[in-house]
């Protein structure tokens, strides 16, 4: 009789665990029921048209955006710039003051939130990027208002987004799902401006959008590290206040995230400290790993050679590495 009870105590928790799983992601994914369409144009379609506005002498271009915090209105801003575009900021009427709660509301019911403003003259525009920050892994609300409010038959849309970690492959569903006819392509989450150049390049759309460029990317050749050439700009880092330090290590051979440090150290003005290791690593790619692989799994803390007394005196710190042995790990997972 004990142990029936016990079999049907664990059934409940089990249940009630389950239940709360699946109640959890349909509230994390809400445009997970809704009936979503695409009636977008195919790629070949948006190929025509491409070549049609690229072989313009003049490509009128357009950068609209939503954000919420900021982030967005950031890559929009330098989009613009690069592009020569005109920015337009998607304005819902009524502020989010619960933007998790509106904002999921919003996508579950498949919600079109009224807008300030408008573009007078979309008319004239044959480029419309359209960024956004990715919402409970869907297109925020008021970008679908921003879609279906005007005829963009005839136009290149372009969806940029930023995120904390979603990739805008996650919302195109929701976002294709008010583009009946139009020519969409090119989506990209930008995760930093210094991105914007090489996205431009791939679009065909190089510098100015006047002027329509090349399409191929000068690949990095094999002996040079792997920092592009778009992450060597000298742009200032906003929100960045008060004293910073950049902490690094990097291994010597390869000096990857030497370069980084130093890109981040130009663009703050901050101080930087290269990390050395008491005991220098082997210079050989698989003697480094050995030593790499003990360290992890014992959990070791190397003693540093150079640390300093205090670093109280900072407001923020960067701290930059290499990632060791993904590689390792994977085969690790391959291997069961
Ligand atoms: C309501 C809400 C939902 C969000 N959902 C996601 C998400 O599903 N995936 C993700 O990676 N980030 C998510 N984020 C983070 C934002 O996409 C990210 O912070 C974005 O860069 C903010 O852009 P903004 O400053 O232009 O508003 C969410 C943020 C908010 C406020």
């Amino acid at each position: 009789m004990k142990r029936k009870k016990g079999w049907i105590a664990g059934i409940v928790v089990i249940a009630v665990i389950a239940l709360l799983f699946v109640g959890y992601n349909i509230y994390r994914y809400p445009a997970m029921f809704r009936s979503l369409s695409d009636n977008s144009l195919s790629d070949s379609q948006v190929g025509e048209l491409r070549e049609e506005i690229f072989s313009q002498a003049d490509v009128k271009v357009l950068v609209a955006y939503f954000s919420h915090s900021g982030t967005t209105k950031n890559v929009a801003t330098a989009l613009s710039e690069k592009t020569g575009g005109d920015l337009f900021e998607i304005t819902p009427q009524d502020d989010y003051s619960n933007v998790y709660m509106q904002s999921n509301s919003e996508i579950r019911s498949n919600a079109r939130p009224a807008l300030t403003d408008t573009v007078e003259n979309m008319s004239e525009y044959d480029v419309v990027f359209v960024g956004y920050p990715v919402w409970w892994h869907a297109t925020p609300a008021p970008i679908n208002t921003f879609l279906e409010s005007y005829n963009l038959t005839g136009k290149l849309i372009i969806p940029f987004c930023t995120s904390g970690e979603s990739d805008i492959d996650e919302t195109m569903s929701t976002f294709l799902n008010s583009c009946d006819g139009l020519a969409v392509y090119g989506e990209r989450r930008i995760s930093g401006t210094g991105q914007i150049d090489g996205w431009l390049s791939e679009l065909g759309l190089t510098g100015n959008a006047a002027q329509p460029g090349d399409e191929t990317q000068v690949e990095p050749s094999e002996t040079e590290p792997v920092v592009s050439e778009e992450n060597n700009e000298t742009a200032e880092v906003s929100g960045v206040d008060g004293k910073t330090l950049i902490v690094y290590f990097s291994w010597s051979t390869s000096g990857n995230t030497e370069k980084m440090a130093n890109t981040i150290r130009e663009r703050t003005g901050g101080d930087i400290l290269e990390i050395e290791p008491a005991v220098a690593y082997p210079t050989d790619y698989d003697e480094c790993g050995d030593v790499a692989l003990v360290e992890r799994d014992e959990n070791a803390r190397p003693e540093i050679a150079n640390l300093p007394v205090s670093i109280e005196e900072y407001d923020t710190i960067f701290v930059g590495y290499p990632i060791w042995l993904a590689y390792h790990n994977l085969i690790q997972c391959t291997q069961g």
